[in-house]
């Protein structure tokens, strides 16, 4: 007996951030539902999951063992400081190709994004003009429920998910403001400069219940406040920063030079990319959030304090650079020097020609499929299950966030099954490196 509500009715996704990554996910998602193309690097719609013992061959897909949202029950919408309809957005992002995006004209032009909730102060880089006005930040975040309620409303949607697909903020650390919900409110309602405004969105969201995702590094739900208000209202919620490029070949690779007992002497990591993210990283202030929250993987992986001689004078670095030719195709580059039996030195190069925007849009398609699943489920809170999808994904209070991602991966399955009470798989002894 599932333990879920079922998927009735219309779902809204609503992106904070109508770009590159949004507006590459929500033509996505048209364009396989006019059956056009396929959702290639979704594990919701091309993922399968085994149950039961191997001999019963059992591998049904993950959209055909829970219940989730259909794509075609999906209904797309959002905010961003410039006016632009998804399909001049799409255009100005030059990741998708324009004989495609003729193909669905209609439906991109028809998503039009809402004033956005923006505060230049915390992303240098860019002003735009479709922009709210209040006098607190406590009336923006009633102005972004409002929001909410209306497009639920006028799409007649069943339920809502929020997916931040903004641009990074700067660089931010907890503070008192963030420590419970009264002293956000107040903090609100006083306009304290410690409040971005991706925490107001989420904010707006999570009091209404909605469950959110955040795909960037700020800090947004990742703070005390906004976990004991998903607790009050119910809500799942999961942060931070769509692991895309190199951050996912980080945590395929390191986890299995660990179990292969292989030292590292360094990593050394660098990107170039063009887009208008880059853009915003080539802030200093936006890059630290963005540095942040790439270091953690390999220390959580690779746990030099019990591993000293393999791992403890590991030098690990990560640069990003603006680079207006390369647009959205992003180049990573990692030298990994490592060394193996009686200490002899060898090194791995791997060099990631991606395109950053069709990495992350099966991401936010997932997030927002798995978060809606979640809270039709009465999951609430921090989603770790979920850490699959994120560079440094939250963990609950006194836990250290989980990057390897077989772990991951593992977590997030036994996690369905559990939830369609069907035996969890352990692989008795994959957590033996732990
Ligand atoms: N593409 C990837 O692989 C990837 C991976 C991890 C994280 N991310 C993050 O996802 C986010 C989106 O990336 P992108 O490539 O689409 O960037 P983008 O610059 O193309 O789009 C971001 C959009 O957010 C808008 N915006 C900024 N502040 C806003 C606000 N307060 N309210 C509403 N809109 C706002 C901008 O106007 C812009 O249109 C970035 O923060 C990026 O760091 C992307």
């Amino acid at each position: 007996m599932t333990k879920v509500k079922a998927a009735n009715g219309k779902l809204g996704i609503l992106t904070p951030g109508m770009g590159a990554v949004a507006s590459t996910f929500m033509a996505g998602v048209i364009a396989v539902n006019k059956g056009i193309s396929k959702p290639i690097g979704s594990v919701t719609q091309m993922g399968n999951i085994r149950l039961g013992k191997r001999t019963e061959n059992r591998n049904p897909l993950i959209k055909d063992f829970v219940p989730l949202a259909k794509l075609t029950d999906i209904v797309f919408g959002g905010w961003d400081i410039f006016e632009d309809n998804m399909y001049e957005s799409a255009l100005n992002a030059k990741v998708l190709e324009q004989s495609l995006l003729d193909q669905i004209r209609p439906e991109l032009e028809a998503i039009k994004p809402m004033t956005a909730v923006f505060d230049r102060s915390f992303v240098k880089r860019l002003d735009g003009p479709n922009v709210k006005k209040a006098a607190t930040k406590m009336e923006l975040a009633e102005a972004v429920m409002e929001d909410m309620r209306r497009f639920k409303e006028e799409n007649g949607c069943d339920r809502l998910v929020m997916v931040w697909c903004g641009s990074t903020e700067i660089y931010m650390e907890e503070s008192d403001v963030h420590s419970s919900v009264e002293k956000l409110e107040a903090g609100l309602r006083n306009n304290d400069p410690n409040i971005p405004p991706s925490m107001i969105y989420a904010y707006a969201a999570v009091k209404m219940g909605v469950p959110y995702a955040n795909g960037a590094p700020n800090l947004s739900c990742d703070v005390e406040a906004m976990v004991e208000l998903s607790k009050q209202t119910r809500t799942p919620i999961f942060g931070k920063d769509f692991k895309t490029g190199q951050t996912l070949m980080k945590t395929i690779v390191a986890p299995g030079l660990k179990v292969r007992a292989l030292g590292i002497h360094g990593w050394f990591s660098t990107n170039i990319l063009g887009n208008r993210d880059g853009e915003v990283l080539d802030d200093p202030d936006n890059f630290k959030s963005k540095e942040v929250s790439k270091l953690g993987v390999l220390e959580e992986i690779l746990q030099p304090e019990q591993n000293p001689d393999l791992y403890g004078d590991l030098y690990h670095k990560v640069r990003i650079n603006y680079y207006p030719p390369h647009g959205d195709n992003k180049e990573g580059w990692d030298n990994i020097d490592i060394f193996g039996w009686l200490g002899y030195k060898m090194q791995i190069k791997i060099d990631f020609l991606c395109r950053d925007s069709i990495l992350a849009a099966p991401i936010v398609l997932d997030l927002a499929l798995f978060l809606d699943l979640a809270k039709r489920a009465d999951f609430y809170g921090i989603q770790e299950w979920l850490s699959f999808y994120l560079k440094s994904p939250q963990a609950a209070k006194g836990l250290q966030p989980m990057h390897d991602i077989f772990l991951q991966n593992q977590k997030l399955l036994n996690t369905l099954r559990h939830l369609m009470d069907e035996e969890l798989i352990t692989h008795l002894g994959l957590d033996y490196y732990y």
